[in-house]
């Protein structure tokens, strides 16, 4: 199989683009897989503070035209490297402005790209997908449910949606981000933790609410890094 580029995106602030990006690192580094970080959330660069310690990481502004070619630079030079893409809120505008610097290199960089876009049960979500897999045609894209928001019959938008069946039909597909309990999702962001770490250092309790939530997570996206 193809190294590849994963992107977790939704464009929407608060929808989850973090935690995912951070359960792909988590599922990618467990089955042995190199990672490099590209944390393109130059503000609040959240996935970064947790695993620059861990992986290689990168800040990369894909707001500009600069960072596409740095992006596409920096996986031509770690071609052993999965690489994780934590996409920044309003990243639409840059991929619709310079996506295609990407689009146009995957061959020669011998890579295949794959998007999880990560919605809540907003309409913009969809709406927004659409714009970004016109943008990003050489994306196998996935779309993700955060539980955080419902479960996932509360998802009627998308699951009853045209853009439902178009990401179906083009071998993408719907999967659903479980919910980590509020207060062990705190201790990762507000002390910076990466998932291992945090299965060392936090009480027993919230390390087994972790478990459950990362076994979970493991076999959600099994099926995609298997696929
Ligand atoms: N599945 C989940 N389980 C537990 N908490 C979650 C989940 N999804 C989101 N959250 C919580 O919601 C908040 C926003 O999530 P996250 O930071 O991943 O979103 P984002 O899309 O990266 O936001 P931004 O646009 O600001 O970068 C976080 O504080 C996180 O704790
Ligand atoms: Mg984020």
């Amino acid at each position: 199989m193809k190294r590849r580029i994963y992107i977790a995106g939704g464009s929407k602030g608060g929808v989850g683009k973090s935690i995912q990006s951070v359960a792909l690192i988590d599922t990618l580094t467990s089955r042995g897989e190199k990672v490099l970080l590209i944390e393109s959330d130059t503000s609040n660069p959240d996935v970064w503070k947790m695993y620059s310690g861990e992986v290689q990481a990168e800040l990369v502004d894909l707001d500009d035209a600069n960072g596409w070619i740095d992006l596409v630079n920096v996986c031509d030079q770690n071609p052993d490297h999965a690489v994780v893409v934590n996409t920044a809120a309003r990243n639409n505008r840059g991929v619709t402005a310079y996506g295609q610097t990407l689009n146009s290199t995957l061959s020669e960089l011998q890579r295949d790209l794959v998007t999880l876009w990560v919605i809540n049960r907003q309409r913009d979500s969809l709406e927004l997908l659409r714009d970004y897999m016109e943008a990003l045609p050489g994306s196998r894209t996935h779309v993700v449910r955060n539980s955080y928001f419902g479960e996932e019959r509360k998802f009627e938008l998308y699951n009853g949606s045209q853009i439902r069946k178009t990401v179906e039909d083009a071998g993408g597909r719907s999967l659903t981000l479980p919910d980590l309990a509020d207060r062990v999702s705190d201790d990762l962001y507000s002390r910076r933790l990466s998932i291992s770490a945090a299965m060392k250092e936090l009480p027993l309790g919230n390390r087994a609410e972790l478990a459950r939530w990362r076994a979970d997570v493991h076999s959600m996206l099994g099926t995609v890094l298997d696929g």
